[in-house]
């Protein structure tokens, strides 16, 4: 009923040399046909990857979008733009994109808009901080995150979405959630996206990101409610990335 996504993060890390290296692996590598494969990649890559991965199993993403369709806006890049390069996917709230570029809720579901408008297809980004998940507050985080996106879209806009789980504290640290953590979580917003519509709640895609790896990858993904990954680190390795798509 749900397609499993792994997609690769790469932040700001990567190469030319990489995505070649990328595209030979899929062309020869056992990739299961009933899992999506996507990168999310830095925006000077895109025109190489575009031409590399043509014909392979695999969908581009990016990491950010500006809110507005075009404009005065130095060194922003559009939802029409990044269209214009064959991307489907476009991160929406990632953590680091709250913190350190103050993204805030209405930035997010302003970005989420312009990513519906041009096309593309939004992955929301949530989670929690150490702090606030130590406080217990760590459904009441997501659910806000996730509200502030949702109440300002319609049926249909919904439903065009994925939704990233990404516990802050597991980002990059190697403290990956254990399975029935990760799951708790997943089912509490599939809970909160079914009080929207029932079919939402059964067919919204829930990605899982924070030190996922070739080593616990299979165990998270065995759960229920998780329906992927959103990978940084590992999403660099060519033979780790391909044992995590192998796994899902
Ligand atoms: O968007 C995915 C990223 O935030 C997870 O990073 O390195 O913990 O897999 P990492």
């Amino acid at each position: 009923m749900r397609r499993p996504l792994i997609a690769g993060n790469w932040k700001m890390n990567g190469s030319l040399a990489l995505v070649e290296r990328f595209a030979q692996a899929f062309t020869t590598a056992e990739l299961p046909a009933e899992v999506d494969i996507a990168f999310m990649l830095p925006a000077p890559y895109l025109p190489a990857a575009q031409r590399s991965f043509a014909g392979l199993p695999v969908s581009l993403g990016a990491q950010t979008l500006h809110p507005e369709p075009k404009g005065a806006y130095t060194g922003e890049i559009s939802g029409a733009m990044l269209k214009e390069f064959g991307v489907h996917y476009v991160l929406v709230g990632h953590s680091e994109r709250r913190s350190l570029f103050h993204e805030d809720d209405t930035a997010v579901l302003a970005r989420v808009r312009a990513a519906l408008q041009a096309g593309l297809e939004p992955v929301l980004c949530l989670g929690e901080t150490l702090e606030e998940r130590e406080a217990g507050s760590t459904e009441a985080v997501v659910s806000k995150q996730l509200a502030a996106v949702f109440d300002g879209l319609d049926e249909s806009e919904r439903r065009r979405l994925t939704v990233a789980y990404e516990p802050v504290w597991a980002i990059g640290t190697g403290k990956t959630a254990a399975p029935d953590q990760a799951q708790e979580v997943h089912l509490a917003l599939r809970q909160r996206l079914a009080q929207y519509d029932t079919t939402l709640g059964e067919t919204a895609r829930l990605l899982y990101g924070g030190s996922m790896n070739k080593d616990n990858a299979a165990a998270l993904l065995a759960q229920p409610d998780i329906d992927g990954g959103l990978i940084g680190g590992a999403s660099l390795q060519v033979g780790d990335f391909l044992a995590i798509c192998q796994s899902a």
